[in-house]
């Protein structure tokens, strides 16, 4: 397309316009402010022909690259063969500065040395405050239609598809810190609408540890490494964090989450979403509901078991990115249902019994079952990490036609943080100008300027009203689709800083979560407060942390008090009485495996035969077979994965053994101290290793042929969820229904019921 139309289309308008107005203003006297003459009397609805406004593209609309806007999408990228500075020209040398001789100092007249290191000196933009580490994905929402008698959302209405992007974090970490770690979980989607973005910016866990927001500072400052020594990283483990919590205990119901399995996800694929706060949907016909939001994985809620993600702190902290990734390329799309609970919008915005305000609170999905939406898929990585998941900025406020907040105290508050810091962090207040945040949906705004503003705006009043530019652009009428704020009445009362009576509550949730779990769970979560509250200094700190477990639950409190060598103390309230959600438990059920890391170790000895068909049947199961051999290249005919000396148990979700390999040249302690203590065993003991952890960590362990003396020299043979058979597909067959579990808990019996 030529690029001067859009000038001259204007042009033309503005001239036919002007000519009708005979004698008042015309193009050819130069200064007319406006894009029409002003009427005396303020223009206060649209008329046909609106007054014209050039697009608001660079004026030559051109890319970032320099190419035509209107050039082929192939032809928009950095192409060409030389290297050229950022306005293009082609350089000669790029290794060596301009000096004075070839032993004197820089000049300053060396623009391409300045243009090269000032860039680089601000590659980097600050890390989000919190939830810094994190890994995102673009994707497709398709709506059921079941949500449009109480939206008037257009993109729930069935059918529609609108484009995402998800971003999943850890809350405390740095960015460069492990994903393993023991933490709450982001789950950010931004909705791309057609009526304006919609930015839900939930988490792995539906109650959060504070129920005002004034006191977020507290509690990030209290969970964030000491600030002294600047450890420890990314973790909860020591004594501030036990500190507010303890002190703190409207905190105590988030902390059991995080001290349950929910802390540790096994994947981003297999995490709960939750909105935590209650929304208010409006429809059609202005009635209203009150809901909160849920995401549920099709590949149900798995976790990893403390061990693992320990380790895989250390072997490879890249684990849930890596996993997202992979199977994002593999095709094995991660998928979640939408959900909402619905309750009436009542003046006391609660349901049985529960305050709909208080973060800190769920409501049983037995007293009000999740009802299905949507669904979300995952099936594009990002093209660039900075420029999209960086440069990402999600906000509470994002809200379209349909959605609008209450006043849960929590909410308020994230209302306006989230653009505030993102002024600084992404440098200005034009972020929405960012590829990554653009709307699908038509922008008509009257901001303007600023730092890093892309638009070229056209046009003299940016202000209302005005009659310059025709009174454009207007407001919208009733039923025109604009943004509903429901007039929801707020009762006279003082102006107070306090929270409502009903948020007094700090104990019983957190009773009903703990009676929910199953015996393993529950003897996930003694460990995990044991680990933590081991690792604080200050016996003051762990003696508080005590009360409150006291206050929960006596079992737990007596369990935990025994690791710590502390007496258990006895409530100070009465323990409530709780009905138990068995919807809270992650166990006793089964769920697709796709994506799951099938490990195989082969030796050259082994059944190859019956191997390769093992590795058929994973991949026609949706999952991905790596072969561990005693040497890279090829076994046989079938291309290896990990050695003995590169692979680790972590990385797997089952074993399979088809062969018994004898120690290979490399095991030997000064080597690899995965051999531990040299000695003449007949298997590599990097198998038995293998074997060793895969068992602790309740995985499912298959072997036939050579394999099946591995089990027996691991001592682990006969034992709960470990399989032999015939051949490679029986026994994958057997431990395909064994992974459909997630683990055997069978073979460890727990202690507490
Ligand atoms: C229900 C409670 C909360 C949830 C579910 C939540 C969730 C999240 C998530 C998922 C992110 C990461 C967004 C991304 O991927 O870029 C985030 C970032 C952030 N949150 Fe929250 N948060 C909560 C409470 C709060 C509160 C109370 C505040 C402050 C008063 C707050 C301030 C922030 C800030 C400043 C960021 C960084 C945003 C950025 O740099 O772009 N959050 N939050």
């Amino acid at each position: 397309m030529d690029s001067s139309k859009p000038a001259k289309a204007v042009k033309d308008v503005v001239e036919a316009a002007a000519e009708k107005v005979a004698g008042v203003l015309t193009p050819d006297v130069p200064g007319a402010p406006g894009s029409a003459p002003p009427t005396v009397e303020e223009p206060t609805t649209p008329h046909d022909p609106l007054p014209p406004k050039a697009e608001q593209g660079a004026p030559e609309t051109r890319t970032p690259t320099g190419a035509k806007t209107d050039a082929p999408a192939i032809a928009k990228g950095q192409q060409g063969a030389f290297l050229t500075t950022s306005q293009g020209a082609r350089l000669r040398d790029t290794d060596h500065s301009l000096k004075a001789g070839p032993r004197g100092p820089i000049l300053l007249q060396d623009h391409h040395f300045r243009e090269k290191i000032t860039h680089f000196d601000h590659e980097r933009i600050p890390e989000r405050v919190v939830h810094a580490r994190g890994a995102g994905a673009h994707g497709l929402f398709t709506a059921y239609g079941t949500a449009e008698k109480v939206t008037r959302a257009g993109f729930l209405k069935k059918g529609r598809e609108t484009e995402v992007f998800v971003r999943f974090s850890t809350v405390l970490g740095s960015r460069g810190s492990a994903d393993t770690v023991r933490d709450t979980r982001g789950f950010a989607t931004k909705f791309y609408t057609d009526e304006g973005t919609f930015d839900l910016v939930a988490n792995n866990m539906p109650v959060f540890f504070i129920q005002d927001a004034i006191k977020f500072p507290d509690i990030i400052h209290a969970a964030k490494p000491h600030p002294d020594r600047e450890i420890p990283q990314a973790q909860s483990a020591h004594d501030t964090f036990w500190d507010f919590v303890s002190l703190h205990t409207e905190a105590q119901h988030h902390t059991m989450w995080n001290m349950s399995d929910r802390g540790i996800p096994r994947s981003y694929r297999t995490m709960e979403g939750f909105g935590v706060h209650t929304f208010r949907l409006v429809n059609a016909a202005d009635e209203t509901v009150l809901v909160k939001f849920h995401w549920k994985p099709k590949l149900g809620v798995h976790s990893l078991t403390w061990e693992e993600a320990q380790m895989l702190g250390g072997i490879d902290p890249d684990f849930h990115r890596r996993d997202l990734y992979d199977a994002i390329e593999a095709g094995a799309y991660p998928e979640w249902e939408l959900g909402i609970q619905v309750f009436p919008d009542t003046p006391e915005e609660s349901f049985a019994g529960i305050d709909l305000l208080d973060p800190t609170k769920i409501v049983p999905e037995e007293l009000a079952p999740v009802q299905p939406i949507g669904r979300l898929t995952l099936n594009r990585t990002p093209r660039n990490f900075f420029a999209e998941t960086e440069q990402v900025a999600f906000h509470l406020g994002h809200l379209p036609p349909g959605i609008d907040v209450t006043n849960d105290p929590l909410l308020q508050g994230r209302l306006f943080s989230y653009v505030d810091t993102q002024l600084t962090r992404l440098g200005g207040p034009n972020f929405s100008q960012i590829p990554i945040n653009r709307p699908h949906a038509p922008v008509n705004d009257m901001l303007r300027d600023g730092f890093h503003q892309h638009a070229v705006h056209a046009g003299v009043a940016p202000y209302r009203p005005n009659s310059l530019d025709g009174g454009n652009p207007f407001p919208a009428g009733d039923d025109e689709n604009a943004f509903v704020d429901v007039p929801v009445t707020v009762a006279e009362a003082p102006k107070v800083r306090a929270n409502p009576v009903s948020f007094d509550d700090h104990y019983s949730q957190v009773r009903l979560f703990w009676l929910s779990m199953s015996p393993v769970e529950k003897e996930h979560i003694i460990r995990a407060y044991t680990f933590e509250l081991g690792k604080c200094y200050h016996q003051a700190i762990k003696e508080r942390q005590l009360q409150s477990l006291a206050n929960i639950d006596p079992v737990l409190c007596a369990e935990v008090a025994t690791g710590l060598g502390l007496p258990a103390p006895q409530p100070t309230v009465p323990l409530a009485e709780v009905t138990p959600s068995p919807a809270l438990s992650q166990v006793g059920r089964e769920w697709p495996s796709d994506g799951r890391m099938v490990g195989i170790v082969v030796d050259p000895d082994a059944d190859l035969d019956g191997v390769g068909e093992v590795r058929r049947a994973v991949f026609a199961a949706g999952m991905v077979p790596l072969l561990i051999a005693p040497h890279g290249g090829l076994v046989g005919d079938l291309p290896v994965q990990r050695t003995f000396a590169t692979g680790r148990s972590v990385e797997f979700d089952v074993l399979l053994l088809a062969a018994a390999p004898t120690p290979t040249p490399d095991a030997i302690p000064a080597r690899d101290a995965k051999v531990g203590a040299a000695d003449s065993a007949a298997v590599d003991p990097r198998v038995l290793l293998m074997v060793e952890e895969c068992w602790r960590h309740a995985k499912a362990i298959g072997a036939w042929g050579g394999g099946v003396t591995v089990l027996e020299r691991a001592g682990v043979a006969g034992t709960p969820g470990v399989v032999t058979g015939d051949s490679g597909a029986e026994v994958f067959t057997a431990v395909q229904q064994l992974l459909a579990a997630h683990r055997v808990w069978e073979r460890f019996p727990a202690s507490v019921a």
